[in-house]
């Protein structure tokens, strides 16, 4: 009986192994066969392709000015460093939507630093970066994706894989590439949207440096109200507001608004992975359903980092310093690149916050089709091989027209630990010298001026 049975099982197992044998020569196992159809293409994201691209060639010893990724130049504030250090050895899980001393922080800090009240840690989820949770949420909604034109190169991606309709909304240089009423009229007009729809609002924006002013976001919340739209405002770099004057749209639309926020911009701990997401406690709904998704996905943010967020978000004096010194060097650099980019003619709008500029080189247009670059693809390239400058062209990845000569171009390529300790050298009570570009911030300071002479350059031909 049992030489029956062992020999049935060896005639099975040849027969596995022979069909196996035969599928493999046939080359019919391929990865393909077992995606999704709308998935068959998907690609790394853009930003963080280009910026492994750029980086190897550096790495190979080619010299390049890398103008095209958005992480902070500073170094994490010591006192959150110090913290982390210490709590190496808290390996357990920690509760999914975070510690309570940490969601307390958070709320408190948008209480103080937005005026924001009507948020509580019940409502509050922490998360391995907003980027995450951004992700989650829109891997539970039930509607459709509004997005901008142009806009962060990560929020289609992540809507195409969680299945979303994407609409698209054009802004336009002339409105600063900023949302207006009328442009939410026009794409609810023309198309039909599921009521259920999420729309995904950056300010201050990446990649166009924009921010909204009062009476906009007052518009924005009348026309938003009137539809009841569900926004999830994305205020990552809310705190590097250079004038300190960032409002939310929270404030303006507190019923259909979910907050995304998170370290790695203003306390430059993007590597950390901690963001978190704040929603009216009418949306809990929402909330407890993104935090179950987390639940069986990622269980919790790292246990140490949540702890070192914690002396971040208390936001005392030493964050307060820190983060008043990166923006007045921000400020300063970005100044630096408008004017002399405005000055050879490219058309760009002063950033009020963050790393971004959205310069458009219409002003060469005729010069490079005579070199037969049509692109703003085209004209990157030719911007690496030439000058040694590497910008990644604003067009699809940042949902924008291809033939559009506009790049993001990410100012922050300076050594930020020198910049920093100049900074605080000369003391938040004086200006910063004219001269601080170019001898703390050298990097962009050359960077600038290259591309400001090729530009001159092309104007010649
Ligand atoms: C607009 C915007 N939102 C969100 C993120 C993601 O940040 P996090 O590190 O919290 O995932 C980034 C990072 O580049 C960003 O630019």
């Amino acid at each position: 009986m049992i030489f029956i049975r062992r020999e049935i099982l060896f005639k099975i197992q040849q027969l596995v192994w022979r069909t196996c044998r035969m599928y493999q020569a046939k080359g019919n196992i391929t990865g393909q066969q077992y995606l999704k159809n709308s998935l068959q293409s998907y690609q790394f994201a853009s930003n963080l392709q280009f910026n492994e691209r750029i980086n190897d060639l550096k790495e190979k010893g080619q010299k390049i000015f890398h103008l095209g990724f958005g992480q902070s130049p500073f170094p994490v504030p010591t006192h959150a460093e110090q913290v982390l250090k210490e709590n190496a050895g808290r390996a357990e899980y920690f509760p999914v939507k975070g510690i309570l001393e940490l969601r307390k922080a958070i709320i408190d800090f948008h209480a103080k630093q937005d005026g924001l009240h009507q948020f509580t840690q019940e409502n509050c989820v922490v998360g391995p970066g907003s980027k995450e949770l951004i992700f989650l949420l829109m891997s539970v909604i039930g509607g459709d994706v509004l997005l901008l034109s142009p806009t962060w190169t990560t929020y289609k991606p992540q809507a195409v894989l969680s299945n979303h309709k994407v609409f698209i909304i054009p802004t336009s240089y002339d409105e600063h590439w900023k949302l207006t009423p009328a442009m939410i009229e026009k794409v609810y007009s023309e198309n039909t949207i599921k009521e259920n729809s999420l729309l995904i609002f950056c300010n201050p924006d990446n990649p166009t440096g924009s921010s909204y002013t009062k009476d906009e976001l007052i518009a924005l919340g009348s026309e938003m109200r009137k539809r009841k739209m569900l926004v999830l405002s994305d205020e990552i770099y809310g705190r590097l507001s250079f004038n300190d004057n960032h409002l939310s749209l929270a404030q303006f639309y507190p019923e259909g608004t979910i907050l995304s926020c998170g370290i790695s911009k203003w306390a430059s701990c993007g590597g950390w992975r901690l963001g978190y997401h704040l929603y009216p406690s009418h949306l809990k709904d929402i909330c407890n359903v993104v935090a179950g998704a987390a639940s069986n996905t990622y269980t919790s943010a790292s246990a140490p980092i949540q702890l070192a967020a914690v002396s971040l978000l208390k936001y005392d004096e030493r964050s307060q310093n820190y983060v008043k010194h990166c923006k007045r060097i921000l400020h300063t650099v970005a100044t630096f690149c408008c004017k002399k980019l405005s000055s050879c003619g490219v058309k760009v709008h002063s950033p009020s916050s963050g790393y971004y500029i959205f310069p458009d080189f219409e002003v060469i247009r005729a010069q490079l089709k005579k070199r037969g670059i049509t692109t703003g693809t085209g004209m990157c390239d030719a911007l690496l091989e030439e000058a040694g400058i590497a910008l990644m062209s604003g067009g699809p990845a940042y949902l924008h027209p291809l033939d559009q000569l506009t790049v993001r171009l990410c100012y922050i390529n300076f050594d930020g630990t020198k910049a920093l300790k100049a900074s605080e050298a000369i003391g938040l009570g004086e200006h910063l010298p004219e001269s601080f570009v170019e001898t703390e911030c050298s990097e962009t300071y050359q960077a600038i001026n290259l591309l400001h002479n090729w530009v001159e350059k092309q104007k010649k031909l």
